[in-house]
């Protein structure tokens, strides 16, 4: 069986939203200092309506590079404190479709918008400005230079033209504290905390421009087990808060777990977007590879078959 996917084109159809879905929307009308103003959980009890605009919405996007199409017609929606998983093979196009909303690979045709409103993003300011961060998979940080140096790179705070090791050792502590990050001191070198640690610790940097969308690049592939929860369990938080997240993955466990809807990326098309409550790893599976009879769902079935013994 194969589910029809939810496919958004204009006009959009008038957006269904659940009692979990307002509370989750919540941030997006709060002020650009509420991550470091309300205290933990506060956020997801606030009841605000969500209005149907998408924080970020794609229309028509497509991108090549030289000989090859890398993105053809793509479309891709997403709101205020709603998960999105962006899945698909390895060369379907998912990197480059984040990287034209980070500004690194301006779009050939198409129109990106932010709020409601036709944007120009053609460099990675202009995605900043509009408030998108993105912690790509090599992460960036620095392995001798201890979490509040990381924290704090290439935006130190400066006191009479000395760093102000003080307030960013205080606001590195309120950061880790807001999103119920544990790490045994902000003090230590990131060479040693773990791969988990690493993640969660480039994510809250990204936090530091407060942000409305984070876009995270596989954030779970080098992860062990209680990592990977730990990484989820982060994204969950930042559902909470109001943040819109695009988390690329291979992983359909982390899909399941975590995002709301999947968009799956074929050849670098568009290939359904899905609810992720309603529809089966299989569904998801088939719709990457193209096909309902594959090596994949053949393997996924017989395996069902055996557990169900
Ligand atoms: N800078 C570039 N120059 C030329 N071709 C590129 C460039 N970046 C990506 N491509 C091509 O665009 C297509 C999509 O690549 P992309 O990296 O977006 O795939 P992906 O879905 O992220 O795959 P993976 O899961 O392997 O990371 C591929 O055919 C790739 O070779
Ligand atoms: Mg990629």
């Amino acid at each position: 069986m194969t589910r029809a996917p939810v496919r958004h084109h204009a006009p959009p159809a008038p957006r269904v939203t659940s009692p979990a879905k307002l509370v989750r929307g919540a941030g997006r009308n709060y002020p650009p200092t509420f991550l470091h103003n309300l205290p933990p959980g506060q956020a997801a009890k606030e009841m605000v309506h969500v209005s149907a605009t998408p924080v970020l919405a794609l229309r028509g996007v497509s991108k090549r590079f030289g000989a090859v199409q890398a993105l053809t017609d793509v479309t891709l929606e997403i709101h205020a404190g709603e998960v999105v998983a962006l899945v698909g093979d390895n060369g379907a196009g998912k990197s480059t479709l984040v990287k034209t909303i980070a500004g690194v690979h301006p779009i050939d045709e198409g129109v990106i918008e932010w709020e409601g409103k036709a944007v120009s993003v053609n460099k990675p300011q202009d995605a900043q400005s509009l408030g998108i961060a993105t912690v790509y998979q090599d992460l960036a940080l620095c392995d001798n230079i201890d979490v509040v140096g990381n924290l704090f790179l290439g935006r130190e705070l400066k006191k009479f033209g000395v760093l102000d090791e003080v307030e960013m050792e205080r606001r590195a502590r309120d950061l880790l504290t807001t999103l119920s990050i544990r790490i045994p001191s902000v003090r230590i070198p990131i060479a040693s905390l773990s791969g988990g640690q690493r993640q969660t610790v480039a994510i809250a940097r990204s936090m530091l421009g407060e942000p409305k969308l984070v876009i995270l690049d596989e954030p779970t592939a080098a992860l062990g087990v209680e990592q990977t929860a730990q990484v989820l369990d982060l994204v969950e938080r930042l559902r909470e808060r109001g943040h819109a997240v695009i988390l690329i993955s291979h992983n359909m466990a982390d899909v399941k777990a975590v995002a709301d809807k999947v968009a799956v990326l074929r050849l670098g098309r568009n290939n359904g977007v899905f609810e992720v409550k309603s529809t089966s790893q299989e569904e998801i599976i088939s719709a990457i590879t193209g096909a309902t009879d594959n090596a994949v769902t053949r393997r996924a079935a017989r395996t069902n078959a055996e557990v169900k013994k």
